[in-house]
């Protein structure tokens, strides 16, 4: 029976460009969800773009065009970046649908409903000249601690943690205005009454993997969880909160409905019914996201959907970030790469081939030595894969193949018998042990070329069919080789 699959990554943020970063996770979910195809399963790939919140308004503000301008560009060049680096999505939409509004007011009343929700006034930072509420991000000022100026709203270089308001001479980074302090009304989510369902969710089967099932024990259910603030006040790019005039849902709130809503619009392209896919026990959901988001997919997220009545992920996938010759990207050393730019000098193939080889299951950083990327391009991809065709190509178009596959001393049968093995490493998100048995292949079957010599066989017209003979074995090795390859 082919098992019914839904897939997601995580919806990246219209505000800026698809970067190196970015890709683990969206070539991480493509090689899996192309693995779940070549296997028949009946598998969809689904992203949007995500799309409210502070930063579009204030970028679309200063840049004098509306949001929904702004947003429909930077929906235009991420596709074109996914695209580039083969990145296949069923579809591809936006939270700032109909769709998701909708989902999203269904997703509140169920809230209200189960008596979750609560409403209380908090104090905040506010711009008074961009008028606007100040998430700690957009406040920068000098440490409490140490005295160190331009520090960020809630922590600074020298270690100290802290609220916005106890930084000394706080400025806005929207205008460089004073910030003041300022109350308004906000509503939450009662997180701590879903204890028992989120407990027992966590602890149960196999939705996480294990270290993030510890981590969530030992960090937040260990303690009482906090009320969830799911509201910010006018002016706010994003969805009306229908009963609460003047307040909007904050974008953690309408992302991840994003995922359904971005169902729901395939659905209807394809004659297919959303609760087929969401509320259906036979249908496996996965979620695939990096290490920085886990908090909003393993706990809010779960919250909501068990509240609203639909199915739980049957998993959330966690990688680790990015790091650039064993640094976190920085754009000040030029190691923040868009993908754009990658593609002006090199093969997004490589870098899909460079991902898979350094991949596995756990929650562990990756790191992308520029050396090690380009040997790894040249010994394995180039050396031994290319390699094993580009050695018999030439020779082939003349000879054809046999008709019978040749003697090969086993080496097809060896790699065949590889073939369970390296399934079930893609099926456990182990690519780079996918990897590593697929060049332990490549590594018996060049030698063969090697030892035939097929460049001295053509020398020699009496031994056409030997040459034919290690021709299509060659070929055929590459051939295996390029299936096993062919998710990557
Ligand atoms: N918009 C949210 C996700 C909402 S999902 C309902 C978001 N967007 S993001 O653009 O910042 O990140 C998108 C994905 O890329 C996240 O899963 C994030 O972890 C991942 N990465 C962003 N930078 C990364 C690295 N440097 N390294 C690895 N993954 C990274 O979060
Ligand atoms: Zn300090």
């Amino acid at each position: 029976m082919p098992r019914k699959i839904l897939v997601t990554s995580a919806l990246p943020y219209a505000n800026g460009p698809i970067h190196l970063g970015h890709l683990v996770e969206y070539i991480q979910t493509d090689i899996w969800v192309r693995y779940q195809k070549l296997r028949g399963n009946q598998c969809i790939y689904l992203c949007a773009d995500d799309t409210h919140g502070t930063a579009i308004m204030i970028r679309a503000r200063n840049e004098g065009r509306s949001e929904e301008d702004l947003i429909a560009s930077m929906s235009e060049s991420h596709q074109r970046d996914f695209a580039n680096f083969g990145i296949e999505f069923d579809h591809y939409g936006s939270t700032n649908s109909e769709e998701n509004r909708e989902l999203c007011a269904q997703f509140w009343c169920s809230l209200r409903e189960a008596g979750l929700v609560t409403e209380s006034t908090i104090e905040q930072l506010y711009d008074p000249e961009a008028e606007t509420f100040l998430a700690d991000r957009f406040v920068r000022g000098t440490c409490p601690k140490c005295g160190m100026t331009d520090q960020a709203g809630d922590n600074c270089n020298c270690g100290h943690t802290y609220s916005p308001t106890d930084l000394i001479d706080p400025k806005s980074t929207l205008s460089g205005a004073t910030p003041v302090l300022k109350s308004a009304s906000h509503l939450f989510v009662e997180l701590e009454k879903l204890r028992g369902f989120l407990t027992q969710w966590v602890d149960q089967g196999d939705h996480l993997q294990s270290e993030v099932a510890n981590y969530l024990k030992g960090h937040f259910l260990s303690d009482e969880l906090r009320n969830w603030d799911v509201s910010r006040p006018a002016p706010y790019f994003g969805f009306e909160i229908p009963d609460s005039p003047g307040n909007y849902w904050y974008v953690w709130f309408d992302a991840p409905i994003g995922y359904i809503a971005t169902t729901q619009q395939w659905c209807v392209a394809n004659g297919q019914q959303l609760d087929d896919w969401w509320k259906n026990d036979h249908c496996e959901i996965h979620h695939f996201i990096g290490k920085d988001i886990t908090y909003f997919h393993t706990l809010f997220w779960p919250g909501m959907l068990h509240t609203a009545g639909y199915c739980l992920p049957t998993k959330v996938h966690i990688h680790g970030f990015l790091t650039i010759n064993g640094e976190k990207m920085s754009k000040s050393k030029g190691t923040f790469i868009a993908a754009e730019t990658y593609l002006k000098h090199t093969q997004p193939s490589y870098l899909r081939y460079f991902y898979a080889s350094k991949l596995t299951p756990r929650v562990e950083d990756l790191d992308l030595g520029v050396e090690e990327f380009a040997q790894k391009v040249n010994t394995d991809l180039v050396g031994k894969v290319v390699n094993l065709a580009s050695r018999v190509g030439k020779f082939a178009h003349q000879t054809g193949l046999a008709e019978e596959y040749p003697d090969d001393g086993g080496l097809f049968e060896e790699g065949a018998k590889a073939g369970d093995e390296i399934a079930a490493a893609y099926e456990a998100k182990d690519y780079a042990k996918a990897i590593r048995r697929i060049m332990e292949l490549a590594d018996a079957a060049n030698p063969f070329v090697e030892h035939a010599k097929p460049w001295e066989m053509k020398k020699d017209p009496d031994r056409y069919e030997e040459l034919q003979a290690v021709c299509t074995v060659a070929l055929n090795l590459f051939r295996q080789l390029a299936i096993y390859l062919s998710p990557v």
